[in-house]
């Protein structure tokens, strides 16, 4: 297998208007890292890339909010990210920012070529203008009343209370969010990207992961769910969309353009262009070619994201970049979907979120339990969830008690039999392997059985399946503890202390191979344990690379006599106070956000009347996946949905799309009526029906099958 030598990685740039918290983390930022930390200790050219997003009116938004100058607001959030992430251990290469004149150069450069090789649609429409303020409303400048629920506070482009996507014209009664007045219709002409017309080799390129013929991508590596997202915005068809926006905050229209005055670009354009000038400013610092990774097809380029952001990074910034030429094109976008806070939506405006930036006050010197609970938590292919008491768990019984106190047990031991040296051995001497059978740890089996899990556990990252790596880590672990735990070196030591020498130095090499294998996903704690080891192999730059060649040579990777320094803690228990503290705080904050609707807790209803069991037997119930998902038009309670169901697909229509955006369904796993007599709705054939459990208040959820559970089964 030959994997390219240099990669460009990038992690979704964050909007400057609110700190960071756990969703950010699991969402994008600790997959690139481990993605990036492993190829780089594989000897990889490899660039991380991300930076604050500080244009568009998101940013502009907040500032009127806080009533402070968008400068402020941009500064003051830049700073906690940088705080942030470093203390959490995201090895960023490049951390940039959208206000920086060398991006809103390249971000210019951008928009005068597609302009002056004649992509840009140029279109004059009508928009909201706000008299008083003398300026236009972005949609989020737009408020009003929800014609979907009623509720009052609904933005132009979203209502926050029943999640409908809404266009500024739908509101009831606008008002300007600036002055409060009741804003006009005015002219403005704006430049649009052309989508429409790229939809063909989009589509060649998203499905088949060709263009012109020719293979850029393997689509079978594709998370389903992004190419389901992206397919479904190609069957919706693309409409051309407007790259510029009448803003006083953001990179200007390139003034030699006409018509340029007031124009500034859309931020959506804009911000992805921010990789390209964040690499340039990397590039420039550290003696590198910028072009290099961007413009030369041996590169990969890999976007980490989370579902929010699909249709940008997989239609939109290609569109940019292919028109523009010379670019290479995303390798993989592997998107995460997202993570739930104790059973609800984290959510900024409501306070529902554990901020990274206490976190780290309240729980010093424990970013790698943080980094671990959400990794094994990541929301790879479906939404997870954090809890508290989760993340006590997992503290308390996997890196407590699994690692922590394995690697303790070898180090302690090592001292108490050798005053620290790493003991020399007969290699003939048999010993019990960790599945209980007897044989020599060196000459040919322990230690090749070694190299293959941690090979294993590598196809896993570069196959973006962070949690199987996570849990192969974990059994690399669990099997150095059964080594200990067959050959009990603690009673062996009185009769039989040879044998103990082959087992502590197998095992001394297992806490070796985690201390470099466990550095993509707890950086700190690997530090720790190879300053206790004191090791030659594991100080390299590529030291996984170094170790995987010396395990597969059978080389030790002790020198003889080598001296291990003292045992220090890893981890330690978290108490119920702690995590009752944690709860209670979340609960208190979110009191103290005013509510945006409140839940009222209605009775359920009373049971139907009673059937025969043959009357049950004849519905015919199957799980499966919606693989696609789209509005049906003109109707604004139904989806369209296409469903796996293991032998077949199908065509269902469901009305929960007062629920659910198709982004959000897309993946889902659901229960489905598969024998309902086929009807046609809104002139599409519905074979099926979608099992919902309604409560009370009306509200949805899905009936969905357990974890890993294939399409197809039969419900009873
Ligand atoms: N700021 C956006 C968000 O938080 C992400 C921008 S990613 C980039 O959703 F590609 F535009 F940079
Ligand atoms: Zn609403």
């Amino acid at each position: 297998m030959h994997y390219p030598e240099r990669y460009l990685v990038t992690a979704a740039l964050p909007y400057a208007n609110g700190p960071l918290h756990i969703g950010h983390l699991a969402g994008a930022y600790i997959p690139a890292d481990i993605y990036v930390r492993f190829q780089r200790m594989m000897g990889k050219d490899i660039a991380y890339i991300c930076g604050s997003d500080e244009n568009g009116a998101a940013i502009t938004l907040r500032a009127l909010k806080e009533g402070k100058k968008p400068e402020d607001i941009v500064n003051e959030y830049d700073a906690i990210f940088r705080k942030s992430f470093k203390e959490m251990g995201i090895s960023f290469d490049m951390f940039h920012r959208t206000s920086d004149p060398s991006h809103h150069e390249t971000a210019q450069e951008f928009f005068k070529t597609l302009y002056d090789q004649g992509e840009f649609k140029e279109e004059v429409s009508e928009q909201y203008y706000d008299e008083e303020a003398n300026q236009f409303l972005a949609d989020r400048y737009i408020k009003g009343t929800c014609p979907k629920c009623s509720y009052d506070a609904a933005y132009g482009d979203q209502c926050e209370n029943c999640g409908s996507t809404l266009s500024p014209t739908e509101l009831i009664e606008p008002k300007s969010t600036i002055t409060g007045s009741e804003p006009v219709m005015k002219e403005t002409k704006h430049w649009y990207l052309p989508l429409d017309k790229y939809e063909g080799w989009l589509r060649e390129w998203i499905t088949d992961g060709t263009v012109d013929g020719e293979e850029m991508h393997d689509p079978s590596k594709w998370k389903n769910h992004v190419l389901g997202q992206c397919k479904s915005w190609l069957d919706g068809g693309l409409l051309p969309r407007s790259m510029t926006r009448d803003l006083d905050w953001g990179v200007d229209v390139p003034k030699s353009i006409e018509g340029s005055e007031g124009k500034k670009l859309y931020v959506w354009m804009d911000a992805p262009i921010g990789y390209i000038s964040a690499t340039k400013e990397w590039a420039k610092k550290n003696g590198k070619n910028w072009e290099d990774y961007w413009k030369d097809d041996k590169s990969e380029l890999i976007h980490f994201i989370g579902k929010d952001n699909i249709v940008f990074h997989c239609l939109i910034f290609p569109s940019i970049l292919k028109a523009h030429g010379g670019y290479i094109l995303p390798k993989n976008v592997p998107a995460n979907q997202f993570m739930n806070l104790e059973g609800d939506k984290i959510s900024t405006s409501r306070n529902w979120a554990v901020w990274v930036h206490e976190y780290l006050e309240d729980f010093q010197g424990q970013q790698d339990e943080l980094r671990y609970y959400l990794i094994k938590n990541m929301p790879e292919l479906k939404d997870s969830e954090f809890t508290w008491s989760g993340f006590q768990e997992m503290n308390n019984n996997e890196l407590v008690n699994n690692l922590a106190n394995f690697v303790n047990r070898v180090i302690v031991l090592t001292h108490k039999y050798y005053d620290g040296v790493v003991p020399d051995f007969d290699e003939d001497l048999m010993i019990v392997g960790p599945e209980g059978e007897a044989e020599t740890a060196f000459h040919d089996s322990e230690i090749l059985r070694l190299f293959d899990d941690v090979h294993v556990l590598c196809q896993h990252i570069r196959d973006y399946d962070f949690r199987a790596a996570l849990s192969q880590l974990m059994s690399i672990s669990s099997k150095g503890n059964q080594i200990l735990q067959f050959n009990e070196p603690w009673k062996l030591q009185k009769t039989d202390p040879e044998t103990v020498k082959v087992v502590m130095n197998l095992a001394l090499h297992y806490v070796a191979v985690l201390s470099t294998v466990m550095r993509p996903f707890l950086p700190f704690t690997s530090d720790k344990l190879q300053g206790m080891l004191n090791l030659d192999v594991i100080k390299e730059e590529d030291e996984m690379l170094s170790m995987l060649d010396l395990l597969a040579a059978g080389e030790l990777l002790f020198p003889s006599g080598h001296k291990i320094g003292e045992p220090t803690h890893l981890f330690s228990r978290i108490d119920d106070t702690v995590i009752a503290a944690q709860k209670a705080k979340l609960v208190k904050t979110v009191e103290e956000t005013p509510a945006v609707a409140a839940t009222v807790i209605v009775e359920p209803s009373p049971i139907k009347d009673e059937i025969a069991f043959d009357d049950f037997m004849k519905m015919d119930i199957r799980t499966a996946t919606i693989l696609t998902a789209e509005k049906v038009k003109k109707a604004d309670k139904l989806l369209k949905l296409e469903v796996d169901m293991g032998s077949e697909k199908r065509t269902v229509v469901s009305g929960i799309a007062e629920h659910y955006s198709p982004e959000e369904v897309i993946g889902k796993r659901v229960s489905i009526l598969a024998n309902l007599a086929p009807r046609k709705i809104r002139g599409v054939e519905s074979k099926g029906m979608i099992l919902m459990a309604e409560d009370a208040n009306g509200k949805l959820s899905f009936v969905s099958p357990e974890d890993g559970w294939q399409n197809g089964a039969t419900v009873r």
